[in-house]
């Protein structure tokens, strides 16, 4: 389903639930890592793209000073009472993003009209593919509409990330919301996470594709092992002596090797290398090098998985077989993306073979784990829009 088709489907379940038109409606996107794992909280480069998986969010005011919220998913309606202080919903909750988000408007001064709006998403919930992003920064596109206040780009992926951080209690990075907001058609993102700027690097080789590969093994970040590896990284960096890993290059690392417990290095290695295969990596797809890429991208998930930690047999699983099909059956690169623990892996193939690919991935998966995966193929998708209003 298409961001169009999309809007227009959410248009009517607004519609079969109020008996009215949509006032306004916003899409943002989800997103893929191509390479630059657990960097962006390091002050480092990350390489995503947005794909072609909307949340769309439809609303009318209601000339009250309440906001509802439903989800199409289910799970009933979230109220939000505009006249008391906004606080947390139960934990786990899908409404906490969104409250976040009208909380981040409230504490700017911008206060919202009361409203009532409907969200449906084609992000998986859990996947690693930033769903949680995308409903932030759909109901920050809308929000803009409703209050006629746009924000810059960076102050608006900051008040998502602080709505994540402060209303789901999970303490991401930057990158998620940032390419939300910032995604552009045929466009990877090279995002500097130190000075938040952002470098568009064109893909639009008709003869490559990313595929996505869902392990469908649900990933949870808001669990511990997350603010776990950052409070390491910020171990690593105070043993250096810098503000954060950006700062340190191999050789320095090496070098400060005792002064550390081994975790703790292992955990600075792979930032610190996953950086440089960032750039790296990108500097491959401008001059369309994708046997670097996908090496990099190998060389990444490997990283991950022996030195950060953050991969799972299923991830590996595929990693593997993608590996064995090799540049022979089109694959040239393959890694898990988002923060790991289940969610997707990423593969850049060559796009005469998707079909013979997805088949062969597949199979082989579902051999090994006897679990079923979701495939898909996404170009790189446009960042957030009001779509009316
Ligand atoms: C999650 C976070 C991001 C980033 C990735 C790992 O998706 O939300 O900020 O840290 O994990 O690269």
């Amino acid at each position: 389903m298409n961001v169009n088709e999309l809007a227009r489907q959410t248009a009517m379940d607004f519609k079969n639930g109020s008996s009215r038109e949509p006032r306004w409606i916003a899409a943002a996107p989800g997103r893929v890592n191509v390479i630059g794992e657990h960097t962006d909280y390091n002050d480092g480069f990350v390489l995503p793209m947005a794909i072609e998986r909307y949340t769309v969010i439809a609303a009318s005011p209601n000339n009250t000073d309440r906001i509802t919220l439903r989800s199409t998913a289910g799970d009933g309606v979230v109220t939000v009472d505009l006249a008391q202080p906004l606080k947390p919903g139960p934990k786990g909750h899908w409404g906490n993003y969104p409250v976040g988000v009208i909380a981040g408007f409230v504490a700017r001064g911008v206060k919202p009209p009361g409203f009532d709006a409907v969200f449906n998403s084609t992000v998986p919930f859990g996947g690693g593919l930033s769903s949680s992003a995308a409903l932030e920064v759909a109901t920050a596109t809308l929000l803009e509409a409703a209050t006629g206040q746009t924000l810059d780009p960076v102050d608006k992926a900051l008040l998502c990330q602080k709505a994540e951080h402060e209303y789901a209690g999970m303490p991401c990075g930057i990158m998620d919301q940032f390419i939300s907001v910032m995604g552009r058609e045929s466009h990877l993102l090279l995002l500097d996470c130190r000075s938040r700027k952002p470098e568009l690097v064109p893909m639009s080789d008709p003869a490559m594709s990313l595929l996505i590969i869902n392990t469908n093994v649900k990933h949870e970040l808001t669990g511990g092992e997350y603010a776990k590896r950052r409070a390491e990284c910020g171990q690593a960096a105070m043993a250096l002596g810098v503000v954060s890993l950006r700062d340190v290059s191999a050789d320095m690392l090496e070098r400060a090797r005792g002064m550390m417990d081994g975790t703790v290095f292992r955990r600075a290695r792979h930032v610190v290398s996953e950086i440089e295969r960032t750039l790296h990596a990108a500097e491959g797809v401008r001059a369309s090098n994708w046997p670097t890429v996908g090496q990099l991208m190998y060389a990444s998930h490997a990283s991950l998985r022996d030195d950060y930690e953050v991969s799972c047999p299923e991830l590996d699983a595929v990693v593997d077989i993608a590996g064995a099909i090799g540049p022979g059956g089109g694959v040239i690169g393959c890694r898990m993306t988002g923060g790991g623990f289940g969610g997707c892996a990423v593969a850049l193939v060559r796009t005469e073979s998707v079909a013979d690919i997805s088949a062969r991935l597949a199979s082989g998966y579902e051999q090994r784990t006897k679990i079923i995966p979701s495939l898909f193929v996404s170009r790189p998708a446009a960042g957030a829009a009001v779509l009316k209003g």
